[in-house]
This record gives structure tokens, C-alpha cells and sequence, in this order.
């Protein structure tokens, strides 16, 4: 296959993971069963899931001057990202995420400390990242000045952007006219007006929804046993633009994406469960034989 290249613009952060078996209401104390420290972040989790599926994969983003700052950088690198574009910012924390697991499903908070600064004059220093990617991925993690000056300048040289649009806020018009795809969950597509075209909707486990020349069409999802949903979405954005990048057909990349969004929530934690492109296509082939 070609190597197809992706630049994730967008958040890094440390997930501070506690499993319980059930949540706190308002003023209750509980003890919770597992506490774990993981890398996370939408964009960080995007850039692992395009490089495990064997991308070339830059990620411009920023990570605090705190003891989690550099293990943020060497986990990118572990994982095959290029950080070149991920520099710390002084006196500032890096991008916190603390997370409830309970019931194989997840509740987030995000601090998001240095992420605050991926500005747009940062991102200029890297623009030639840009101009030599097949596929951009933003989230919204980050300022959304600085998504309205990406998806301008990507619009302007012609560069494809997903824009995974959580955790959902009032997108301007311009952003949504200029992006190739958004690609919302059920809930953050009721805070969307793009034409139906550039959407691509996940459905959880009925599956995705894209629209052919404005005729919905749906791509089932796979069923499986989940241990944790956590980044499920992140993997599904990661691989889309994999499979994208490649020229497949939208319904190609979105079965690829299902895939290894399905095999991500079989492990604990974000990234761990990432597949690499292998893992996705025997799973694809014994699929295929079985269903
Ligand atoms: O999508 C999952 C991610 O959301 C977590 O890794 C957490 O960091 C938050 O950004």
C-alpha cells in the first residue's frame, strides 16, 4: 500500500483512569477498583491509531513543562508519531483527562492546560507539515480560532480535513463549509449544519451513517465483547483517514474504521487496544467468513 500521510492537529493529554462499579452521585465518597495512568488526548489517540494502521503520521500539539510533559512526547515516539511538532509550554500543566470507567463505559473530564496553547501562530510554524498531507484530523480539544485557520488554510491549498467534532461546541459556518468530512457521534450531529455529503456519523453499535449524493446509506457496525469504549471514536477517526488517504471509497474506509474501532474497545485504556493493520485485516477476513 502507499503510506499514506496524515497531520493530527489537536489535543495530548494524560488520562487519569479510575474503574468503578458504580458512579458517585453529588456528595457521596466510594472506593474505586483500578487506578491507572494512560497517554490519551483525541488528537494524540488519532495520530496512534493512523500509525499503528502504518501511516506516516505528524502531530502538532503542545504538552506542559510537568513530569507528565515528556513521557507525552516519548509516548508519540514509541508509537511511531513524529513529535517534531509538539513543543512544551513553560509554568503550564499538560492537557489532563479524569476519567470514570464504570459499566465498560466512560465519563470525561478535560483540564486542558497546555493544550490551550496550540494557537494559530503556533501551527504557522509548521504549515509545511500541511502542505504534504494527503489527510489533516482536528478535533475540537483545542482553541477553535485555531480550527477556523486550519480548515482555511487547508481549504485555500486544497489539503483534505476530517474534523472530528467533540467534545461538541457551536461550530462556525466557515469551518463547517471548508472541511472535507465531519465525522460527529449521534448526539454531537444535532450541533451540526453541514451539507449531508461531508457527513460521516457514527452510530455506536448500529454502525456509521454517510450520505451518497444526499441518499443515507449505513455501514453496520461489529459486534463485540467491550472491555472499555474509551478512544473507540479516536480509532474510528484515525483509520477513516487511513483509509481515505488511500483512495478507497467512503464506504471502504468507514468498514476498515469500524474495524479497528471494534477491536480498540477490546483492551483497557485508549491507545493500548489500537490495532495495527494486520490485526484489522484478519479480523476483516475471519468476518467476512463467519457473517
Ligand atoms: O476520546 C478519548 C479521549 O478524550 C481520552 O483519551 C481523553 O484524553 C479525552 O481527550
Amino acid at each position: 500500500m502507499n503510506k499514506p500521510k496524515i497531520t493530527v492537529i489537536g489535543s495530548i493529554n494524560l488520562d487519569m483512569v479510575t474503574s468503578t462499579d458504580h458512579v458517585p452521585v453529588q456528595g457521596e465518597t466510594l472506593m474505586g477498583q483500578n487506578f491507572e495512568m494512560i497517554p490519551g488526548g483525541k488528537g494524540a489517540n488519532q495520530a496512534v491509531a493512523a500509525a499503528r494502521l502504518g501511516a506516516d503520521v505528524n502531530m502538532i500539539g503542545r504538552v506542559g513543562d510537568d513530569l507528565f510533559g515528556q513521557l507525552l512526547l516519548d509516548n508519540l515516539v514509541k508509537n511511531g508519531v513524529n513529535n517534531d511538532g509538539v513543543k512544551p509550554v513553560t509554568d503550564c500543566h499538560s492537557g489532563i483527562a479524569t476519567i470514570i470507567v464504570s459499566d465498560h463505559d466512560n465519563r470525561i473530564i478535560v483540564t486542558p492546560g497546555a493544550n490551550e496553547w496550540v494557537t494559530p501562530q503556533y501551527v504557522e510554524r509548521f504549515l509545511p507539515m500541511l502542505l504534504q498531507s494527503d489527510y489533516v484530523i482536528l478535533q475540537l480539544e483545542i482553541p477553535l480560532e485555531t480550527i477556523e485557520y486550519v480548515t482555511g488554510y487547508c481549504y485555500e491549498n486544497e489539503i483534505k480535513v476530517i474534523l472530528n467534532p467533540a467534545p461538541i461546541q457551536p461550530l462556525p459556518e466557515v469551518i463547517q463549509e471548508q472541511v472535507t468530512y465531519l465525522t460527529p457521534n449521534e448526539s454531537e450531529v444535532k450541533g451540526v449544519q453541514a451539507s449531508p455529503d461531508q457527513l460521516i456519523v457514527t452510530l455506536g453499535k448500529e454502525g456509521v451513517k454517510y450520505y451518497d449524493e444526499g441518499k443515507a446509506q449505513i455501514v453496520k457496525g461489529y459486534r463485540v465483547e467491550a472491555v472499555d469504549t474509551t478512544g473507540a471514536g479516536d480509532t474510528f477517526n484515525g483509520a477513516l483517514a487511513v483509509g481515505l488517504a488511500q483512495g478507497w471509497s467512503i464506504k471502504q474506509a468507514i468498514q476498515f474504521a469500524n474495524a479497528a474501532g471494534a477491536l480498540s474497545v477490546q483492551t483497557f485504556g485508549a491507545q493500548d487496544g489500537m490495532p495495527t493493520l494486520e490485526e484489522v485485516k484478519r479480523f476483516l477476513q475471519v468476518r467476512e467468513r463467519f457473517e
